[in-house]
């Protein structure tokens, strides 16, 4: 038995099944043995997951773009301004992007960089990749400077504690997590009481049947109010991009994936990484609620087009050799493809009300 499970076990015998939330977050986030806080790399064939930065250049430069676009047209290219991104992995998403922005140079000058990252060993990697651009780290957003804002999250959203619910016959009841028959392992139970949520979730689950289960991320929605309250107050734009629908649904996402395999979801605490689908709609709606502008979701393939992705495809191209042609193409099929990443992640932009859209979210106002 690992220390986290032993840890968690003894908690739910002192204290009573725990929720969704709480076992995520001390599976992802513990300091002692929590996925992110004390895992190594999670990237990669030899780690656990590959995202959107990591198989392509391509994808960090588009970010950039959008970002210079943003900082132009939306937030009108102040002198300084902050550069935020949650969750930076590598670096290498920041990286690329900066170097493409370097087509506009009044951008980098005015930026500051300021980067959320959980993982020492993730700050390690992300001071390499971004040496000479004098990044701050910070635990969460609360201390980063107010001011301007520019921030971005990709496959971030995804990581943040969610809850989860299911339809009785006469309420809506948490889903927790209690010991197993042996007492030495974890098991999923419903409360038997109905939650105090109930009336807040009804009208999710007004004609579904008993047995259905609903999503609420309250730490992703309290996050998107905080980022929207400094829009707000200073002017800015948020781009978030992860997977999961465009409009609310039902259903149990709760994952657990180990060296790119699918596990089961109380077997391996803090040795998978847990994540669950993001609710785009909450996040629009909690932008909304604190006074500003959600555009989209659109999904990844069409923010990517619509940034320009294949025009940066044709010029890599134009200057390389076959094998590296043959690895240009399979990215681009891997970020658009409908197969792949291209329907399945989405984006959403955030901004000042009245402002201009963003760039790849003309015509995607909510
Ligand atoms: C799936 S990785 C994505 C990394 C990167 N954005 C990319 O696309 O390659 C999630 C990132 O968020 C960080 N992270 C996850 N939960 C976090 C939290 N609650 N606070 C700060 N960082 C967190 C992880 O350490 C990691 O850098």
């Amino acid at each position: 038995m690992t220390g986290l499970m032993r840890r968690l076990t003894r908690r739910i015998a002192a204290e009573g099944p725990i929720s969704v939330a709480e076992y995520m977050a001390e599976c992802l986030l513990s300091p002692r043995d929590g996925y992110y806080t004390a895992g190594g790399e999670p990237f990669g064939a030899e780690g656990d997951f590959v995202t959107a930065p990591e198989i392509s250049q391509m994808f960090g430069e588009m970010i950039g773009l959008w970002c210079v676009d943003a900082w132009q047209r939306v937030l009108g290219a102040p002198a300084a301004f902050t550069l935020v991104e949650l969750g930076p992995g590598r670096g290498t998403l920041m990286a690329d992007a900066l170097r493409a922005a370097r087509v506009v140079p009044g951008f980098t000058r005015a930026a500051t960089l300021h980067l959320v990252e959980a993982s020492p060993a993730l700050r390690a990697r992300q001071a390499e990749a971004l040496r000479g651009h004098a990044p701050a780290w910070h635990d969460s957003l609360d201390t980063v400077p107010e001011g301007p804002l520019l921030l971005v999250a990709n496959e971030f959203f995804d990581a943040l504690p969610i809850r989860q619910f299911v339809r009785g016959d006469r309420g809506i009841h948490e889903r927790r997590i209690a010991l197993d028959e042996s007492g030495e392992g974890l098991r999923f139970v419903v409360d038997a009481r109905p939650s105090p949520l109930s009336p807040h979730l009804a009208t999710r689950l007004a004609d579904a049947p008993p047995g259905t289960m609903v999503e609420v991320s309250p730490a992703a929605e309290s996050l998107v109010a905080a980022i929207a309250q400094r829009i707000a107050r200073h002017g800015g734009a948020a781009l978030v991009v992860d997977y999961g629908a465009a409009t609310p649904g039902t259903g149990d996402t709760l994952q657990a994936v180990l060296r790119h395999k699918s596990v089961a979801v109380l077997d391996h605490p803090g040795a998978a990484d847990l994540t669950a689908h993001v609710d785009f709609a909450a996040l629009a709606e909690a932008a909304r609620n604190a006074g500003i502008a959600a555009h989209g979701p659109v999904t990844q393939a069409a923010l990517l087009t619509g940034l320009g992705i294949a025009t940066r495809a044709e010029r890599l191209a134009a200057a390389a050799d076959a094998a590296q042609r043959r690895a240009i193409t399979s990215a681009l099929d891997r970020l658009l493809g409908e197969a792949e990443m291209g329907t399945l992640f989405k984006a959403l932009a955030l901004s000042p009300q009245g402002a201009a859209a963003p760039a790849g979210f003309a015509g995607n106002m909510e």
